[in-house]
């Protein structure tokens, strides 16, 4: 049988704006990320993700997209993109591209025709509901704070919007618009590209009456009638017929709800996503085995056989997973993680710099770019910490740019460089490098079952298994010497260890750890 190519593989995530910029505007682009293929390819990833890369007014830095089939030009051109695809593709790299139709921009000519009238073709194209200024049609809130409804003077209505306010929510029911966005993504499938990843693709239907959420003693709203509505699964298993008409390609979900597996199984099932993200590691609120252990087993408890799962330690939304944890060793931490991301059994996603460690900034308010954070702050700082430029080596701008970059540099770029952990053997940086190249030539833990062993309390320890062969993971999540507490007496050899040599046999019934160790061994 051949396995579909996503299943073993380590996806990449770059976000255009902070990987590499090219022509010293600041703003890293397309030719920047050609410049950084060797890179990847030495890094071993299968693919490269890409946040939106198409014409944008950059609101939220390209999700909110006004012509969904060209490239802005702060990132480049069209020819730029092609080139990309072409030289990524050479070098063995796929490339995703971030698709985002819950929403456009207020800037797409859809939206701008949609709003000039009630009568026009697209009058329909988005939701428009009628009421009265200051009095919204119902008390759904934006993500990104306030209510989520905007009055338009010239339509004298609302329209909905579950981000900013220039960011427009389409029509699903429409049924123009759905062929408008299956047309585009066949625009990009017929161009080439390995697969895409679908930005909210549970929100896409609303409740058809437009009910109220739902509020808790404690004032908080619960997103229950305007995300999560079961119609959206047919809106996914249109679009998955298309994408498989085209062979090898992926697609993937982010599907940011409250109901967490449950929610990730239904967008996966047979006919619908192929995977979607899971990102409950990104929750765990301790450094604990045991809470990894809970995540790993509900994971493989829910999705069993009816679904692929996949594993992501951090992304363009979240807090760096570096600076997730307090205390000190936090590479050792990282080094732990990245074993345990690499060895499950599922698709593993790396987000840019989380490969050398790289830390949460904190942006100074007045250097706030996210929408989030300029309107929830302080409640929420936004997300730029985790967004800044990639760290290529020590110099002023850490090889990102020549000029100021967009968003500050860490701080940490001395250690916290590419070219600094090149040459060094035990660096973050080649600790990924060696895992990505030992599960590449492994059949084990690309395709294995997983079987959660019984091990001591702050050790999480399981077995892969794939043709009578056997590789067994040992992660000690304490930084002290612990013994394993394996239930196991055979003898196994180390494949991979951030604490001792690859070769040597060990015996696993008294096997003992060192300090946040993350040992994995073939069992003879
Ligand atoms: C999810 C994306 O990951 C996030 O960055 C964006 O702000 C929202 N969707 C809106 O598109
Ligand atoms: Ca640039």
């Amino acid at each position: 049988m051949k396995y579909p190519w996503w299943k073993g593989a380590v996806i990449y995530q770059v976000y255009p704006r902070s990987f590499h910029d090219s022509n010293d505007d600041g703003i890293g682009d397309l030719k920047g990320i050609v410049e950084k293929l060797d890179y990847l390819r030495w890094l071993g990833v299968d693919a490269v993700w890409l946040s939106p890369i198409f014409k944008s007014p950059m609101v939220d830095f390209g999700y909110d997209v006004s012509d969904y089939r060209d490239i802005d030009p702060v990132f480049g051109t069209m020819d730029d993109f092609d080139l990309l695809l072409e030289e990524a593709h050479k070098r063995g790299i796929k490339v995703i591209l971030d698709q985002v139709y819950n929403h456009t921009s207020d800037q797409h000519p859809w939206f701008l025709e949609s709003k000039s009238s009630r009568t026009n073709p697209k009058a329909d194209w988005y939701i428009w509901m009628d009421g009265e200024p200051g009095k919204p049609p119902n008390n759904w809130r934006s993500f990104f704070g306030g209510s989520a409804w905007e009055w338009c003077e010239e339509r004298k209505q609302y329209y909905l919007h579950l981000f900013a306010k220039e960011q427009p929510d389409l029509n699903w029911r429409n049924p123009q618009v759905r062929e408008a966005i299956l047309e585009t993504i066949e625009f990009w499938l017929q161009k080439g590209v390995d697969g895409f990843r679908f930005d909210v693709v549970n929100m896409f239907y609303k409740d058809a009456w437009f009910r109220d959420n739902p509020i808790g003693e404690d004032g908080q709203q619960y997103n229950v009638f305007n995300i999560d509505r079961p119609e959206t699964l047919l809106a996914v298993e249109e679009i998955q017929e298309l994408v498989e008409r085209y062979p090898d390609r992926v697609t993937i979900g982010e599907v940011a709800s409250p109901m967490g597996f449950y929610a990730y199984l239904e967008y996966t099932k047979p006919g619908r996503l192929n995977l979607a993200f899971n990102f409950e590691f990104m929750h765990v609120p301790e450094f604990k085995a045991s809470l990894f252990r809970k995540m790993v087993e509900d994971t493989e408890r829910i999705f069993e056989d009816l679904s692929w799962p996949c594993y992501v330690l951090g992304n363009h939304d979240t807090r760096r997973v570096r600076s997730r944890y307090d205390g000190e060793n936090s590479i050792e931490r990282c080094k732990l993680l990245a074993t345990m991301l690499l060895t499950l059994r599922g698709t593993a996603f790396i987000y840019y710099g989380e490969e050398i460690g790289m830390e949460e900034a904190v942006i100074p308010y007045g250097e706030i770019q996210d929408p989030e954070g300029k309107n929830l702050w302080p409640e929420k700082p936004g997300r730029d910490g985790c967004r800044t430029p990639m760290q290529w080596d020590d110099s002023q701008y850490a090889g990102f740019s020549r000029v100021k970059p967009w968003l500050p540099v860490n701080e940490n770029k001395r250690e916290v460089n590419v070219a600094h952990q090149e040459s060094d053997p035990n660096s973050l940086l080649n600790h990924y490098r060696s895992l990505i190249e030992l599960r590449k030539d492994s059949d084990v833990l690309k395709w294995g079952k997983l079987q959660v062993l019984e091990s001591s309390q702050d050790v999480f320890a399981y077995l892969r298994s794939w043709r009578g062969k056997r590789i067994v993971v040992v992660l000690n999540f304490l930084g002290e010497t612990t013994s394993a507490g394996l239930q196991l007496s055979e003898k196994a050899q180390v494949l991979h260890s951030n604490r001792r040599q690859p070769g040597k046999v060990c015996s696993l019934h008294d096997l003992k750890l060192h300090p946040y160790e993350a040992l994995v061994m073939e069992v003879e």
